[in-house]
């Protein structure tokens, strides 16, 4: 069963933050979430299938050599909410184990409409799981899932593939707690985090040899032409990840390869030869980090499987 759940319009929003992030006099830069339009969500399903990303593989390793563990600890809940759910390749393996015997609710919460209906047609099939999705953003969506608890229901949240590492440590720390603040003590949420780990195996997972990460990023430029007027000549900028050791995180940026001038709908910007935009981190975390988190955020960490070839934790946390 398929039902869909309240669309959110942000067109408005992605002009205000271009503006105010090509703006600024220091470093240029655009939130990450605008990434995952319907191509962007595309490149980044290419991304999770490359050699040298295997932060998806070791999550999907996780959850099936670990899926008995994991749904011993969520057996009895009827609710199942996944933050940013992609395609919905990952999660068939925990409804299946949970949903063998009695009925629940799944409600995928995704800001592509594509993906929205990739991972609604991909889990379709799952019998005593009623999908209930919503094209919105995170803490929108979960707020409108909760809403249709039944009295008594327990819910579970995933929050996979290490999406908290899009957030620096307060805002995470922030965002965690409202996740705390719309469920109930008792609820779960099960949330991925990659580990730190060689800067050989860390860089190449986010600048792949085809050149599909770079595609990735320079799409947001694309975005911006197509939705927002812009001209930006996408050969005239150079896909760059490097590692900030201090902060501990994956940044990708954007570097202009020559001084250039942009139009977006009749404003001008103008970039300085070697200037780069900022366009995302991806914070990687310690082995003992997320239980930190969980008690700074209201949460109890219960549980954590760890993948032995590429360092990724998925964590089991419950409400207090
Ligand atoms: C979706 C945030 C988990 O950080 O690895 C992958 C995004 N960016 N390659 C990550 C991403 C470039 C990804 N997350």
């Amino acid at each position: 069963m398929l039902i869909r759940g309240g669309v959110t319009e942000t067109v408005d929003s992605f002009a205000l933050d271009v503006r105010s992030g090509l703006g600024r006099a220091g470093q240029k830069e655009l939130p990450s979430k605008y990434l995952y339009d319907d191509v962007g969500s595309a490149l980044f399903e290419a991304i999770t299938r490359l050699p040298e990303y295997g932060l998806t593989r070791a999550e999907e390793r996780i959850l099936r050599d670990h899926s008995d563990d994991i749904a011993e600890h969520l057996s009895a809940h009827d609710m199942v909410v996944e933050l940013g759910s992609g395609s919905g390749r990952k999660t068939r393996q925990i409804l299946e184990a949970l949903a063998h015997d009695k009925s629940m609710t799944y409600c995928p919460i995704e800001i592509s409409s594509s993906a929205l209906v990739r991972c609604e047609r991909e889990l379709d099939d799952l019998a005593h799981v009623s999908i209930l999705g919503f094209e919105t953003e995170y803490l929108d969506g979960l707020g409108n899932a909760v809403a249709r608890r039944e009295p008594g229901d327990s819910v579970v949240v995933l929050f996979l593939g290490s999406s908290i590492g899009n957030f620096d440590r307060g805002p995470a720390d922030e965002f965690l707690r409202k996740i705390r603040y719309a469920i109930k003590p008792g609820d779960m949420l099960l949330l991925g985090t990659d580990l730190e780990k060689p800067l050989t195996q860390l860089i190449p997972a986010y600048d792949d040899a085809l050149g599909v990460t770079g595609a990735f990023n320079r799409n947001l430029l694309a975005r911006i032409n197509r939705e927002l007027g812009g001209d930006f000549e996408l050969s005239q900028f150079q896909h760059v990840a490097l590692y900030n050791a201090r902060e501990r995180r994956v940044e990708m940026h954007l570097r202009s390869m020559e001084t250039q001038i942009v139009t977006i709908d009749g404003t001008r910007f103008t970039l300085q030869c070697d200037e780069t935009i900022w366009t995302e981190s991806c914070y990687k975390y310690r082995r003992n980090e997320p239980s930190e988190m969980a008690w700074r955020t209201g949460f109890e960490c219960v549980a954590q499987w760890v993948d032995g070839e590429w360092p990724f934790a998925e964590n089991l946390f419950v409400a207090v």
